[in-house]
This record gives C-alpha cells, sequence and structure tokens, in this order.
C-alpha cells in the first residue's frame, strides 16, 4: 500500500484505493469504486465519516475550535468585517475592494423588493402561522415569480438568483414577522444597510421615522456573519441534494429552510432561550442538567454538543460578548443570561458533558441577544435561514460548477421482505 492509497479486503480480495488530501482536514479515501469492483456498499447513516463534495468555502476543525471562511477565521471576520463583505467572500471567493464592494452591496440593495404580487401570499397563511412556514411557502413561491433567473446552466442567470435570494431574504422574514402582530410590512429602505434595513422593516411603522440603533445594526450584523455558512451540515447537504437534480435555486434554498426548521439544526435557537427560561433561575440548573443525563429523559441541554465541535464553539464565544453589548447598549439586564452562564459552567465541570465533548454551541446565546433586541423566539430561526442563505447560494453554486457534480443518490442496507407473492385480499 503507498502512502496515498488505502487497501481494502473482501471476500479475500484485497482492493486498492485512493486518498485524497485537501488544503486542511483530515485525507479522504475515493471510494467511487468500490461498488463496481467489490458490489458493496458503505453504512454510515447521518454521514459521520463521510465526505459528500469538495469544497472551498468553509473549514472546520471540530477538534481545535476553528472556523474559517476561505482562509479568513471567524473571530476576525466577525470583529473586522461586515455580512456583505463576508457574502461576496463566500460568493465571489475573495474580500471585495473598495469598488467591488459598493458594486455588490449595491446590487443586492436594488434587488431587496419583493413583486408585489408576492405580498398577496401573505393575507393567505393564518395570522399565527410560525415565521419558518410562511419562508418555505413563500421563498419556495419565488420561482413563480423569477423566470428569467431559473436557467441553473447558465452562469450570469444562477448569480441573478443568489443575489435575489440574499437581498429579498430580509424582507420576507420581516413580512412574516409583520404579517403575525398585524402590522402593515414596510418596503425596503435604499438607504440603509443590509442590516439597518432589515431593523426597520422589522420594528419600524409607515407612521414614523426609525432610526437604527448602530449598535445594535452592528451585533445584528455580527449574528448574521456567525451564521452564513457552517460546511455541509443538514440544511446546506439538503439544498446540495435538492439541487443536484437540476432544481431551480428558490426551490432548492426552500428546501433548505425546511430542514433548518429543525431542533436538532436551527431550531434549536428557539429551544435553548425557551429552556432558559424553563429553568428561570440557577437554583433549578441541577435538576435540567440531571435530565440532560438520563437516558430514560429524552431531554437534552438546547444550545449545547454539535456533531462537528469537540471543544467550544468559536462563534459561542462571540455571541456571549455580543450578549454584553447590547445589554449595555439597551441597559437592559436580562436574568436569563445569568442562568445561561451558570447552566454552562456547571455542565463544562461535569463529568458527563467532559467525557462526551459537550461544548456550547452558536444557539446558546445567540436567543438571549435576539430577544434582547426585540424578537419573538418564533423569529430566531427565520434570521439563521435569512443569514445562512448566504451560505446555501455559495455552495450550491459551488455544486452547479463542479465537472464532476452529479445527482445525488446515496444506496441502503435493505432489511424489509424478500420478494413474495400478491395474495388476495380475501385470503389474507
Ligand atoms: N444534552 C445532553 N446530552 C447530549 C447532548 C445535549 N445537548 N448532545 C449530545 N448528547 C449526548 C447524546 O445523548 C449522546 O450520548 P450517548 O453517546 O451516551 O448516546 C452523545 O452525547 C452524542 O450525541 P449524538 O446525538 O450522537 O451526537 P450528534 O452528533 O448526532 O448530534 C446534536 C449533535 C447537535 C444534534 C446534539 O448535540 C444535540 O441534539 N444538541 C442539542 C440541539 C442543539 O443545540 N443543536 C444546535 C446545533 S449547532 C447549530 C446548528 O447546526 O444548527
Amino acid at each position: 500500500m503507498g502512502n496515498n492509497s488505502a487497501t481494502f479486503g473482501l471476500n479475500g480480495e484485497n482492493y486498492e484505493y485512493p486518498v485524497m488530501s485537501g488544503s486542511e482536514g483530515p485525507d479522504v479515501i475515493d471510494i467511487r469504486k468500490l461498488y463496481g469492483q467489490t458490489g458493496a456498499f458503505t453504512y454510515d447513516p447521518g454521514f459521520t465519516s463521510t465526505a459528500s463534495c469538495e469544497s472551498e468555502l468553509t473549514f472546520i476543525d471540530g477538534g481545535e475550535g476553528i472556523l474559517l471562511h476561505r482562509g479568513y477565521s471567524i473571530e476576525q471576520l466577525a470583529e473586522q468585517s461586515s455580512f456583505m463583505e463576508v457574502a461576496h467572500l463566500l460568493l465571489r471567493g475573495e474580500l471585495p475592494t473598495a469598488d467591488e464592494y459598493s458594486d455588490f452591496t449595491n446590487t443586492i440593495t436594488r434587488h431587496t423588493m419583493l413583486h408585489d404580487q408576492l405580498r398577496g401570499f401573505y393575507q393567505g397563511f393564518r395570522r399565527d402561522a410560525h415565521p419558518m412556514a410562511i419562508m418555505c411557502g413563500v421563498v419556495g413561491a419565488l420561482s413563480a415569480f423569477y423566470h428569467d433567473s431559473t436557467d441553473i446552466n447558465d452562469p450570469a442567470q444562477r448569480m441573478i438568483a443568489s443575489h435575489r435570494l440574499i437581498a429579498k431574504m430580509p424582507t420576507i422574514a420581516a413580512m412574516a414577522y409583520k404579517y403575525s402582530i398585524g402590522q402593515p410590512s414596510m418596503y425596503p429602505d435604499n438607504e440603509l444597510s443590509y442590516t439597518g434595513n432589515f431593523l426597520r422593516m422589522t420594528f419600524g411603522v409607515p407612521a414614523e421615522e426609525y432610526v437604527v440603533n448602530p449598535v445594535i445594526e452592528k451585533a445584528m450584523d455580527r449574528i448574521f456573519i456567525l451564521h452564513a455558512d457552517h460546511e455541509q451540515n443538514a440544511s446546506t447537504s439538503t439544498v446540495r441534494l435538492a439541487g443536484s437534480s437540476g432544481a431551480n435555486p428558490f426551490a432548492c434554498i426552500a428546501a433548505g429552510i425546511a430542514c433548518l426548521w429543525g431542533p436538532a439544526h436551527g431550531g434549536a435557537n428557539e429551544a435553548a432561550l425557551n429552556m432558559l427560561h424553563e429553568i428561570g433561575h440557577p437554583d433549578r440548573i441541577p435538576e435540567y442538567i440531571a435530565r440532560a443525563k438520563d437516558k430514560d429523559d429524552p431531554f437534552r441541554l438546547m444550545g449545547f454538543g454539535h456533531r462537528v465541535y469537540k471543544n467550544y464553539d468559536p462563534r459561542a464565544s462571540v455571541m456571549q460578548e455580543t450578549v454584553k453589548e447590547v445589554f449595555a447598549a439597551l441597559n437592559v439586564n436580562d436574568p436569563v443570561f445569568d442562568v445561561a452562564l451558570q447552566l454552562e459552567e456547571m455542565a463544562l465541570n461535569d463529568p458527563y458533558f467532559i467525557d462526551k465533548k459537550l461544548f456550547p454551541n452558536v444557539d446558546f446565546y445567540s436567543g438571549i441577544i435576539l430577544s434582547a433586541i426585540g424578537f419573538p423566539t418564533s423569529m430566531f430561526t427565520a434570521l439563521f435561514a435569512l443569514a445562512r442563505t448566504v451560505g446555501w447560494v455559495a455552495q450550491w453554486n459551488e455544486m452547479i460548477s463542479d465537472p464532476g457534480q452529479r445527482i445525488g443518490r446515496p444506496r441502503q442496507l435493505y432489511t424489509g421482505p424478500k420478494q413474495r407473492d400478491y395474495v388476495p385480499v380475501g385470503d389474507r
């Protein structure tokens, strides 16, 4: 066996497979020919050991707690960059020059309005509809309105669809919120930043001028940066799988939104804050830690643990700092933050969490900030979807441009009945 190949034995035969190395991270064994050569599949439910694609976008070292977007650390991006810069970086490959930045933000800004007929869609939803239900429906419906950007084989149309999705997501999310509280929706204001505009569309009303608080604008922009992309997570893999069949980008992003909604993924920020409120007081933390450790209780500490991070999620550290900034700017002191800090400390000193390498993830503190800013919990996952749209469209573009791309089609280990004869109903 050479340095760059792996030998595998099955039924007395040896097979050799090439080993591929990336620029960072573990090597991967290229088993594409395995089934053709051996007649066997691999079995990896949950894809814990399977790389589904090559990607240049994001690198995570879960053991060290490192997250890089095209080589730049999340800490530096969160501290020094802006969400629009990160969007450019992910979508176009590099941080923009001053001119590129101005062109890019101008393009995004000019796509923020929704087709007016789409506004009518909102009236069809119940007033108490979850914003994610509205997002799934309205984003999927974009494909019925923007026919001029659904040809996935045309790179120019792909880029227009990407710009439209990034630009319209704040408008769609803010309108979902306005609908739920019975206020008129706000048109975008192109004088404002991407994030300032979103805050105005969410919290402003047509009867009054809305003044964007720069500290909140910065904090919100940072939250968007922290959620922009996270390599081949469940929703991104969903977008890639949907896109691998040639489906249009709006339909693919709607599929990603549906996947993100679940409490094990993007829904965890909502679940984490609900949990902290339920705990309510530091005295009750031991009871909840005991429940999280109890094998017979399905309860888990929400905002804790991660498939990839076996160390502190670097996004959680930035979130924790941002809580303090937002509290100072708004002069609030939510006792739920103390519950969170003490819960984190107690869990990190508990052998169960130490042994299983369970640390706070991005969702542990984000709900506290979003709640302080004024968002209801039901909007949290919609905000995650808004920000992750950047990663989804960048990953989707990367996949479509990859000449080796094929339709995604996993195999299975069949455990059902063997072939049998149909029995007429009277004989069963
Ligand atoms: N509380 C208590 N125990 C936990 C937790 C938790 N939050 N997370 C994992 N465990 C235990 C789990 O019971 C299992 O124990 P055992 O080996 O004895 O059966 C072990 O740790 C490994 O867990 P797993 O479910 O096999 O790990 P996974 O990689 O399949 O799941 C996860 C990762 C994030 C779904 C899981 O940690 C979890 O459910 N966390 C709570 C939900 C959450 O915060 N999700 C947000 C993830 S970050 C943002 C995003 O990706 O959207």
